[in-house]
């Protein structure tokens, strides 16, 4: 019966109760069980995280998947009859491997933490997607398996007891649960030396953080912390370039026009170290605007700014060829580099 079970639970998806499920309370749920189901020989040792979230799951077919691979977790670290059937190891080979672990501390550890997956991750694993997550962690001190078998083991019917012991259903139903709960399962696993196998859920959508606006985070050797004064008329343009100076460190301050610009530098008690100024602007030209702040401030540097494929309007001002220059448009990097060049050139 257990076996027929088994078998519809992977060929047909089953229904799902899913509501909020908080996988400590599920852990301290199954203790007693674990408990029993491992033995005395076994160590049961959980370490849940105390901030742990709540996730989206169905609580029966977690208990399943936790009890399943606790059972396999025992059998690789009890059943010296567990890896018979694996072909790679030799026998003389697997018969050290078994030496080792009778001597070995038998320990079954259950973890579970909150966790985040971002995109890079995600595209190495198929079915995942980015965002917040638990992550539970199910480690035994166990025989550990050979390559031939870590690439095997969610095949259904794959199992590496003698004939007869084992379906080598177990894990296919766990993987089957698992993906259709929108997680999936990572295996690490070494012969002679245990086995890890973490299974990731995903938060409930109304756990997930918003969004955060693409910001990478830039290198150091790109960020910086003086103060600029961006200079620019246009809105969109400048509250773009204040953001960008933002996110790499640094201090802002801005004004749409020169004359504004000058305001701002005559209330301003402390250093501005940078101004970051658009060429062309109503009322006075950044190159105005410039040798006018020069008669009542001095030790800041100059990064001027021409206007979309402007070459020539810039030739126009006649800015000598030392002057430095950055052409819109311009990335988040090639301005971070440009001000550190001014900045950073003595
Ligand atoms: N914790 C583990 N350590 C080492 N090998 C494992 C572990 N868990 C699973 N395996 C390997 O994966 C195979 C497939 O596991 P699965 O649970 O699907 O079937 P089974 O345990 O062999 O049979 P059944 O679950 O029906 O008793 C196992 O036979 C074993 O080779
Ligand atoms: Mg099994």
């Amino acid at each position: 019966a257990a076996l027929t079970r088994q078998l519809l639970a992977f060929s047909r998806r089953q229904v799902l109760h899913v509501a909020p499920v908080n996988v400590g309370e599920i852990l301290r749920e199954m203790e007693k069980l674990l408990g029993r189901t491992l033995g005395e020989d076994i160590d049961l040792v959980t370490e849940v995280a105390p901030d742990l979230e709540p996730i989206e799951s169905d609580a029966d077919q977690l208990q399943q998947v936790i009890l399943h691979l606790a059972i396999n977790a025992r059998d690789a670290m009890t059943d010296p009859h567990f890896m018979a059937r694996a072909t790679a190891a030799s026998r003389d080979e697997l018969g050290h491997h078994l030496t080792q672990m009778r001597s070995r501390p038998k320990q079954l550890t259950i973890s579970a933490a909150n966790t985040s997956l971002d995109e890079a991750f995600c595209e190495k694993h198929v079915g995942v997607r980015p965002g917040r997550h638990v992550v539970i962690g199910i480690r035994d001190t166990g025989i550990g398996m050979p390559k031939e078998v870590r690439e095997h083991l969610f095949e259904p019917f794959f199992t590496t007891k003698e004939v007869g012991q084992g379906s080598g259903l177990g894990l296919s139903t766990v993987y089957g649960i698992v993906q259709q709960m929108g997680g999936f399962i990572k295996v690490e696993s070494e012969l002679g030396v245990g086995s890890a196998f973490m299974i990731y859920l995903p938060l409930a959508p109304s756990r997930q953080a918003p969004p955060k606006p693409a910001t990478r985070e830039a290198p150091d050797s790109l960020r910086g912390h003086e103060r600029i004064l961006v200079v620019e008329d246009e809105e969109v343009v400048r509250n773009l370039t204040v953001r960008m100076l933002q996110t790499l460190g640094y201090e802002t301050l801005q004004a749409s026009h020169g004359p504004e610009a000058l305001d701002i530098c005559r209330g301003h008690s402390e250093p501005i170290q940078l101004i970051l100024s658009d060429m062309v602007m109503p009322h006075m030209s950044g190159r105005e605007f410039v040798d006018e702040l020069r008669r009542v401030r001095s030790g800041f540097k100059v990064l001027f700014v021409s206007g979309y494929g402007s070459e020539d309007e810039v030739g126009g001002m006649a800015i000598g060829p030392d002057t430095p220059l950055i052409q819109k448009p311009f990335t988040r990097e090639s301005l971070a580099r440009k001000i550190r060049e001014v900045l950073d050139n003595s």
